[in-house]
């Protein structure tokens, strides 16, 4: 669904009786608003199925994923969020975040010739969240720059519609079929390459992590493929675990490098990223 935004649905509107509403995403399978209320201060995501077209398959989960990240948020203990079903699928809310995400906060070190070098707190401010959510034995499945929001006080990662590590209601429940290709580690890439499937782990996050922070911090992704390549295409790069000569600047290059190690168990924990960076 893409062109005109659905409306709020009814159940959201009279739990949080919204005084202001801006419309942040509206895209594919899902949209985003930013609400304020007497409550407080919302995301509301809304899921609806993916229709098949030419070139896709009909992508039914698009419309689930918004609940059971929901369940995700409840399972972790984030009692100020909500989640429920509408016509077209499952909606939630969540806390707002204010603040940029990574790849909008370091795009001064992206332009040609740059000065400005990335700087290690954000790093470390990534860290720290993924760091909270690892420790308590889940797995992200999709971390990139775009879910990373710096917060004046602390940096949030979003979206956990794909997490793995507790309960989630069978019904609100899908496999998980890989994430943003440039993030992908090169594991869970054959994995969807073979069998259309793959395990979200806590090692595929820190490959990620470390994509995220190379893109983020140089403007090159970690494996090279033309833009326009089709998806399995790309996949098939990243699975050969060929690595394009590229790295960030300062002590980051090191720790991004070996987080982009193909071999998962040769890549670090979080918890000795936090380490390297304090
Ligand atoms: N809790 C939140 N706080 C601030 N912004 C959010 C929040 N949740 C989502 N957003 C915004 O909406 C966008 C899409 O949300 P996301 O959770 O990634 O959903 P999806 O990938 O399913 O569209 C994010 O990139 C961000 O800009
Ligand atoms: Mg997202």
């Amino acid at each position: 669904m893409s062109g005109s935004a659905p409306e709020l649905p009814i159940t959201v509107l009279d739990a949080l009786r919204p005084t202001t509403q801006r419309l942040v995403v509206n895209r594919r399978g899902s949209t985003v608003w930013e609400v304020e209320s007497h409550r407080g201060h919302y995301a509301v995501k809304l899921g609806h199925p993916i229709e098949a077209t030419a070139d896709w398959p009909a992508q039914p989960w698009t419309a689930i994923a918004p609940a059971r990240e929901g369940a995700v948020l409840h399972s972790l203990g984030l009692d100020d969020s909500a989640y429920g079903e509408w016509e077209l699928g499952t909606w939630n809310l969540q806390p707002w975040h204010e603040g940029p995400d990574l790849y909008r906060l370091w795009e001064p070190c992206r332009e040609k010739g740059s000065p400005v070098e990335p700087h290690t707190s954000v790093a470390r401010g990534c860290v720290e969240a993924l760091a909270q959510l690892h420790a308590k034995g889940w797995a992200h499945g999709d971390v990139q720059p775009a879910h990373f929001i710096i917060g004046p006080e602390r940096t949030h990662l979003i979206d956990l519609a794909l997490a793995r590590g507790g309960h989630v209601p069978e019904e609100y429940d899908f496999p998980f079929r890989g994430c943003l290709v440039h993030y992908e580690a090169p594991e869970v890439a054959r994995s969807v390459l073979a069998t259309g499937e793959a395990e979200p782990t806590q090692e595929a996050d820190m490959y990620a992590l470390g994509a995220s922070l190379l893109i983020s911090a140089t403007g090159w992704r970690a494996v090279e493929y033309p833009d326009d390549a089709p998806r399995p295409a790309q996949r098939r790069a990243i699975a050969s675990g060929k690595r394009r000569p590229v790295r960030a600047p300062g002590k980051l290059g090191d720790l991004i490098d070996t987080m982009l190690s193909p071999v998962p168990g040769d890549r670090p924990t979080i918890q000795e990223v936090r380490e390297a960076l304090r």
